[in-house]
């Protein structure tokens, strides 16, 4: 199973236009998928306490733990991702070990493409995740209202798509022998 995590609180978000089309694309090629939008399924901030036992948070581990790969589109905020998905992590911890993670994020400018680098290099040292060396960024020229605005940045997710399945599909078979 794949899971698609959605980060933007933003009604009008655009990441969360990459991350409808990285679970159109992943449908089509008849990959399981699923689907965790943190604007519909809010969580609490993580306390390092009762918040683990929020039921959207046991919903959410349940599928990271399940999930052979996470794809998670976010904005970026003052050079970073938001906070919503860093707390999403907090709230999730182990569940995340070993895990491929693949990035999109959708930015104001072209300037904060290495926003995700202390993100990715958390859930790396913190628990071994492999993150597809290959990130979607994507500035506004890439939207259309609620769409993708053409096929050069289509293109772009499906790479990201092609080359994390490729490393999902290769660590599965590594594991099974
Ligand atoms: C609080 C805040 C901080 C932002 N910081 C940055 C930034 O550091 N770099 C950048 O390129 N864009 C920045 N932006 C612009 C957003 O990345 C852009 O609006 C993006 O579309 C947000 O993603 P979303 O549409 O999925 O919510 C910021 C926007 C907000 C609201």
């Amino acid at each position: 199973m794949i899971l698609v995590l959605s980060a933007s609180l933003n009604p009008g978000s655009r990441s969360r236009i990459l991350a409808t089309a990285c679970r159109e694309h992943l449908e089509s090629l008849h990959r399981e998928v699923m689907w965790f939008d943190l604007a519909s399924t809010p969580l609490p901030f993580c306390d390092g306490a009762a918040a683990y036992g929020d039921p959207n948070v046991v919903e959410l581990g349940k599928l990271i733990g399940a999930a052979d790969a996470v794809f998670i589109a976010s904005p970026v905020y003052n050079y970073d991702v938001n906070a919503a998905v860093k707390n999403a992590v907090e709230l999730t911890g182990k569940k995340w070990t070993e895990k491929i993670v693949a990035m999109m994020l959708a930015a104001g400018g072209t300037g904060s493409y290495m926003s995700a680098m202390g993100f990715a290099n958390s859930l790396m040292l913190d628990f071994r995740c492999l993150i597809v060396p290959r990130f979607v960024y994507a500035t506004g020229e890439s939207f259309e209202g609620n769409s993708l605005a053409d096929d050069e940045i289509q293109s772009r997710v499906e790479l990201l798509v092609h080359d994390t399945l490729h490393l999902a599909d290769a660590l599965r078979s590594a594991k099974a022998e």
